[in-house]
């Protein structure tokens, strides 16, 4: 008679359809019943696609058959499909209460995406959306400093956890969540739990629209986010030199491989207001961003200038649109917020809003866009 143990160790190496990890490694595995050589396996698993769930029975009754056991039955339950929505988007959405996602990306740290992030939520609550925010940069969250709920423990209700609110958005962070520096190493199967908990099991009112803060660069988040919940708007933050906008096109690329609208860029510390005659002069330089939308055929959002305001606005958690919205970069922000959502509504009349095509699936199926897809395989290759 084997024991779970051994069978444990039998199902490490059945790997999840589309990726490397085993379905151990994933947690995907919840329950084990062993009554003789009659073996009951319970999978909790995150695609729909039919195939996944086949490939892993024959996979899995192959497997523990190599270990006598030749009455084995795998019990696998699915994501439930989304219910329906007052929008077109289609495919998986593991937080059905979230009308539309907005994924703000950037090619590299330290250009304002979490300072963009922070200021378009802000304002889209501003203008009357129900929004919330989350923090989906791992490897360095501060959006809690941003919004000054730094230091505080978020509340726990049943399974879930409650997001703050802050200047009328819900916010969660994984920088609440974990301790410092716990999620630097992370990588692969570790990074694709924490986004799927980010999202299933903060208690997310019913919102218009959750902007998330990714960690910079175009890897396992990124994917798993737009696998998990159809992303209504991508939105690029860059700085206007050209070395930052070439990992900017990276960015962008990203979107069009993983099937999201671009709502546009953002270019951030665009010229200099000085605080005292407010000219506006260029460091870094400004508008360089046009050319780069006009080749992804999208737009630039905004402008938004380097002004202390915004960097005390950040370190103090006074986002500059909620206090100074009449500033430059006040009204900046409003309105790449206006813009912002005209493009989901757009983007939603379109029915350009869905996932289905990038699920995990069969390696090699036209529609596979895994980490382990090969050049010319079909796969995104991201
Ligand atoms: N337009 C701006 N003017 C002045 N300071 C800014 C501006 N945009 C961002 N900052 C500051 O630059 C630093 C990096 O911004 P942040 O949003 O944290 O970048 P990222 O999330 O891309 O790493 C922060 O201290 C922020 O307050
Ligand atoms: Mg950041």
């Amino acid at each position: 008679m084997a024991t779970e143990h051994e069978i444990k160790e039998k199902l490490q190496s059945v790997a999840y359809p589309g990726f490397t990890k085993s379905i151990m490694d994933f947690g995907f595995v919840k329950n084990i019943e062993i009554n003789g050589n009659d073996v009951n396996i319970y999978l909790e698993i995150t695609s729909t696609a039919p195939e996944v769930e086949e490939s892993l029975k024959t996979d899995i009754t192959k497997e523990l058959k190599t270990i006598g056991l030749d009455n084995v039955q795998v019990v696998v339950k699915k994501p439930e499909a989304p219910k329906q929505q007052s929008n077109t988007m289609s495919g998986k959405n593991i937080t059905p209460q979230v009308d539309n996602f907005v994924m703000v990306s950037s090619g590299k740290g330290g250009v304002g995406k979490s300072t963009t992030s922070v200021n378009i939520a802000v304002a889209l609550a501003m203008q009357g959306k129900k929004v919330g925010l989350l923090d989906a940069d791992i490897y360095g969250p501060n959006i809690p400093r941003m919004v000054g709920v730094d230091g505080q423990a978020p509340k726990i209700e049943g399974n879930k956890v409650i997001p703050f609110t802050a200047y009328g958005v819900e916010v969660m962070s994984m920088g609440s969540l974990v301790e410092e520096g716990q999620a630097l190493m992370w990588r692969g199967a570790m990074v694709m739990k924490a986004i799927t908990q980010l999202l299933q099991d903060i208690a997310w009112s019913k919102l218009d629209v959750l902007v998330i803060d990714m960690p910079p660069g175009t890897g396992d988040a990124q994917l798993t986010l737009a696998q998990s919940v159809p992303v209504a708007a991508g939105i690029n933050v860059t700085t206007p030199q050209q070395v930052a906008l070439d990992d900017s096109r990276r960015s962008l690329e990203m979107f069009e491989k993983l099937h999201i609208p671009v709502a546009g860029i953002v270019e951030n510390m665009s010229g200099f207001i000085c605080p005292n005659c407010e000219t506006e002069s260029d460091i870094f330089g400004s508008g360089t961003c046009e050319d780069l939308a006009k080749e992804h055929n999208t737009k630039v959002l905004a402008n938004i200038p380097i002004e202390p305001s915004i960097r005390v606005g950040g370190d103090e958690g006074k986002p500059v649109v909620y206090f100074h919205p009449d500033s430059a970069s006040g009204k900046r922000y409003l309105r790449a917020a206006e813009l912002l959502w005209e493009n989901i509504q757009e983007s939603n009349k379109k029915g350009s809003i869905g996932n289905e095509s990038i699920q995990p699936t069969m390696n090699g199926a036209s529609s596979a866009c895994s980490t382990q897809s090969k050049p010319n395989s079909g796969g995104c290759g991201i």
